[in-house]
């Protein structure tokens, strides 16, 4: 599966730089299972203990093969007397999968250039990238209040910049509420970045909980932490 990752610039031009990965997704019927959803063999088992409640801290791994073998893994420095075997958990789909449905982003700056990569940000606006993460991470007391910050605060920066078009600032304006509504709920405190994203390990621990090369079992063998397993970073945007 090919993904394209797109961010941008805070400078005049928004300038955009893209990450293309070809994610190696595998799966259970693929040959050899190999790939990333290895994970979802039914006759595999993985168990693992988290040390905090939102599971992001992940000090024993048990992986039960589909013939028979079993295979701890503990991560450096963990010691014997930390591992709660009752608050064992079964590994499945949500545990890579936790930000689906309702996906509050990770950071304005990651809602902000996934706006932008779909056009409903217009890139042709000088200093759009900047501009809305400003606006997003301010802080306000009610929904009602943050709009009309947003609203103001676009329309005024671009009252004094010539040559750029009404419609466009007018289009940013919509579109950058629309992300603000989508993400932060004051009331509620709720807000960009309050959930990990366990797929990736850029924004949070994610795969790297425990693919980080220090989970080790008794045979010395760990779980791989091989860039190359998960996925290939291809030169161009295809
Ligand atoms: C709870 C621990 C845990 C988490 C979290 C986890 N993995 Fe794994 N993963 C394992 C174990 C254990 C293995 C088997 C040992 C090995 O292959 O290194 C494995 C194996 C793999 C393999 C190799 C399968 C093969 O044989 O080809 C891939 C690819 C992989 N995981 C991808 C991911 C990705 C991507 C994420 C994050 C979205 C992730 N894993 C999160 C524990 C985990
Ligand atoms: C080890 C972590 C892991 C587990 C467990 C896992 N997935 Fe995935 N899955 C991924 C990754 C990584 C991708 C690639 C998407 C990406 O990079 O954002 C993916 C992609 C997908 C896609 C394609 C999504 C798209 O955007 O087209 C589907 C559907 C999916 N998974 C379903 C499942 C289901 C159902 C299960 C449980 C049976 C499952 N996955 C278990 C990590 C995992
Ligand atoms: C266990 C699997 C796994 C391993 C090992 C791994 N990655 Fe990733 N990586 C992922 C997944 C899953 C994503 C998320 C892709 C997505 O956002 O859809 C990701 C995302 C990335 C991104 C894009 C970040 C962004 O948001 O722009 C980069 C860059 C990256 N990985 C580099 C690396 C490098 C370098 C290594 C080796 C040191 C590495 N990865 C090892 C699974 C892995």
């Amino acid at each position: 599966m090919l993904r394209v990752l797109r961010s941008y610039g805070d400078d005049e031009a928004n300038t955009e730089n893209a990450t293309t990965l070809m994610m190696r997704l595998g799966g259970p019927n693929a040959p050899g299972q190999h790939g990333i959803h290895w994970h979802t063999n039914p006759g595999l088992v993985i168990e693992y203990v988290a040390s905090d409640a939102d599971r992001q801290t992940i000090p024993w791994v048990r992986v039960t093969r589909p013939d028979g073998s079993v295979q701890d893994c503990v991560a450096d420095g963990t010691t014997a007397g930390r591992i709660p075997s009752d608050e064992c958990r079964t590994m499945d789909c949500l545990d890579c999968h936790n930000t689906i449905a309702h996906r509050i982003e990770v950071s304005a700056e990651a809602a902000v250039d996934r706006a932008l990569a779909r056009g409903a940000l217009p890139r042709s606006l000088p200093y759009l990238r900047r501009e809305s993460v400003r606006l997003l991470q301010a802080s306000h007391a009610s929904t009602d209040v943050a709009l009309a910050a947003i609203d103001e605060g676009l329309r005024g920066f671009y009252k004094s910049e010539s040559a750029v078009d009404a419609a466009s600032v007018g289009r940013a304006v919509s579109a950058l509420r629309a992300v603000y509504e989508r993400n932060v709920f004051p009331t509620m405190k709720v807000t960009f970045g309050v959930y990990p994203d366990n797929i990736g390990h850029t924004s949070s621990q994610g795969c790297f909980r425990c693919h980080d090369g220090s989970h080790a079992a008794k045979d010395g063998s760990s779980i791989t932490s091989d860039c190359e397993s998960c996925h290939r970073m291809l030169d161009e945007v295809p």
